[in-house]
C-alpha cells in the first residue's frame, strides 16, 4: 500500500515497523501511548508489529542470540529477531526509571544482534508521570540505538504527566502529543524510506 509522507508530501511505499514497549508494569501508561502511536502509523498505511516485553517475556539476558548456537535459540527469540530484521524502522515507546532507560527496554534490546537494527532508523517516544517527560531516557536511547547501528530521527516526543493525557475514548487531544507524533512520523518516514533505498543498493554491507 502506498502511504503519503509528511516530508514534502511525496508518496512513499508503506513501511514495515516494529514498536517496542519499555514497561511491563501493571496498569502501565505505556500501553496507551504505544496504542496511540501505532494507530497514527497505521492510519498512514504503515504496518506495525508491536513487540511487547510483557507478552514476549524474554528472560533476563544470559546470552544474546548471536552468542548462541542456532539450535539453542528459542523460537520466540528467532521469531522476534525475524520481525526486527525484516523491519524498515523501529519505534521505541518508553518510560524512564531512576533517570535511566527502563530494564524491560534495555533487556529486550540486548537479546538481538546489532545487525538486525543496522541501517534502520529509530523514532523515540518517552513519557513520565512528572514534568520531565522521560527526556533523560530519550537521550540514553539515542546512545543505545546508535550502538546498534540505528540512527535516531530528530524530534523525539517526550510526554510529561502522561496520566493526565487520558481521554474516555483512549485517544489524546493534547496538541503537544498530536503535533509531536505527526512530526516524528514524518521524520521516520523520510529516514526509513531513504535507508531502505540504501540497503537495497548495498545489500551485502
Ligand atoms: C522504579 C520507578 C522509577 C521511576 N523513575 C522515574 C524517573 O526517573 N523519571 C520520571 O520522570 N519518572 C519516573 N518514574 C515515574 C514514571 O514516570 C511513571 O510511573 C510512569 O507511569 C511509568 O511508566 P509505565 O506506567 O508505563 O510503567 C518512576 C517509576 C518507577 C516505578
Amino acid at each position: 500500500m502506498a502511504s503519503k509522507g509528511d516530508v514534502g508530501g511525496v508518496e512513499i511505499k508503506s513501511l514495515n515497523l516494529v514498536l517496542i514497549l519499555g514497561s511491563v508494569r501493571e496498569e502501565r501508561n505505556g500501553e496507551r501511548v504505544a496504542r496511540y502511536v501505532s494507530e497514527c502509523l497505521a492510519a498512514k498505511g504503515h504496518k506495525v508489529h508491536i513487540l511487547d516485553p510483557q507478552e514476549i517475556k524474554l528472560p533476563l539476558l544470559q546470552a544474546p542470540i548471536h552468542f548462541r548456537k542456532p539450535e539453542d535459540i528459542p523460537p520466540v527469540l528467532s521469531e522476534t529477531n525475524r520481525k526486527i530484521s525484516e523491519a524498515d524502522g523501529v519505534v521505541l515507546v518508553s518510560c524512564e526509571y531512576n533517570r535511566t532507560a527502563p530494564p524491560a527496554m534495555t533487556n529486550f534490546l540486548a537479546h538481538f544482534p546489532p545487525a538486525s537494527f543496522k541501517y534502520k532508523p529509530t523514532a523515540v517516544v518517552t513519557y513520565s508521570a512528572g514534568i520531565l517527560s522521560g527526556v533523560v531516557c530519550a537521550q540514553q536511547l539515542i546512545t543505545l540505538m546508535n550502538e546498534l547501528g540505528s540512527p535516531v530521527v530528530p524530534q523525539a516526543v517526550c510526554i510529561p504527566t502522561v496520566h493526565e493525557t487520558r481521554t474516555p475514548n483512549g485517544k489524546t487531544n493534547n496538541d503537544h502529543i498530536v503535533g509531536g507524533v505527526k512530526t516524528l512520523i514524518g521524520n521516520l518516514e523520510w529516514y526509513a524510506d531513504a535507508l531502505r533505498s540504501q540497503r537495497e543498493r548495498f545489500p551485502r554491507i
